[in-house]
């Protein structure tokens, strides 16, 4: 199976044109386009959060508008940006009993958990007692499956002063624990830190993907907060069978610059 991740689309009310000289809006326009016309067998298109700068819910109810149009499931997640209750306005179906942006899709042999770590008005992320003990029930049920975590805060440190401090994942201890007593758990995606990277800990692999609109720097000596740099976009493309997962991440602007290399 193959899915297509995005993550921190950053969009906009019709009040702010743009963010840091980007139109959120066209480079997401951008990116689906890409994907319809490259990976248009793809079995859903997972966004991990920040679906909006600043909460709009003009700029939920775009992307509710977008997402019914696509021939492909847009599966949404919260981000510390978002507002839930704005996101519930358009997408009131991705919501749980308690209210929490948490759910499951099964594909053949494996599940995939959407996970919601937003703590309104707070950079950092957690998984309350309700959370965490849902993702337990659902690892509990789904024992002898491979399943698929995904997220928008990093679930372990990376090295970004700010985001590792201040906009740090604040349940870690307890979600590897639970992860730890699940052994089924094989890959996480997530978002936040705008960079593409991957890392393992714990025996489970994860990445992190672009954001279609600005990134943050990699530079652990810098003095300000929140470095950011105006690196190519780019989505992941996540392709998972039985030897394993690959990620591969394209940059969709650049793709007009095509041509054949010699031999
Ligand atoms: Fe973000």
């Amino acid at each position: 199976m193959k899915y297509l991740h995005l993550s921190d689309l950053h969009l906009l009310g019709s009040d702010r044109p743009n963010l840091y000289g980007a139109d959120p809006r066209l480079r997401l326009l951008r990116a689906l386009e890409s994907m319809l016309i490259h990976h248009a067998d793809a079995d859903f298109i997972a966004v991990t959060g920040d679906l909006t700068n600043d909460g709009s819910p003009e700029a939920y109810r775009h992307l509710a508008e977008i997402a019914a149009e696509l021939s492909l499931p847009l599966l949404p997640m919260v981000g510390n940006h978002d507002d839930r209750e704005a996101f519930a306005a358009a997408f009131g179906e991705y919501l749980d009993e308690e209210g929490f942006v948490q759910y499951r899709r099964d594909l053949g042999d494996r599940s995939f958990l959407f996970l919601d770590t937003l703590v309104p008005g707070a950079p950092y992320g957690a998984l309350c007692k309700d959370r965490l003990a849902w993702l337990e029930g659902e690892l509990k049920q789904l024992r002898g499956r491979e399943v698929h975590l995904l997220m928008h805060h990093h679930p372990i440190p990376f090295g970004y002063g700010t985001m590792d401090s201040k906009a740090d994942f604040r349940s870690a201890g307890e979600f590897w624990e639970i992860l730890g007593r699940f052994e089924g758990v094989r890959h996480i995606a997530f978002g936040h830190l705008h960079r593409n990277l991957f890392a393992s800990h714990g025996g489970v692999t994860m990445h992190c993907t672009r954001s279609p609109v600005f990134q943050l720097a990699y530079l652990p000596d810098a003095p300000r907060e929140y470095l950011t740099i105006r690196e190519a976009p780019a989505y992941g493309v996540v392709e998972c069978d039985e030897q394993g997962v690959r990620v591969q991440w394209h940059e969709y602007l650049e793709e007009g610059d095509l041509f054949v290399g010699e031999e």
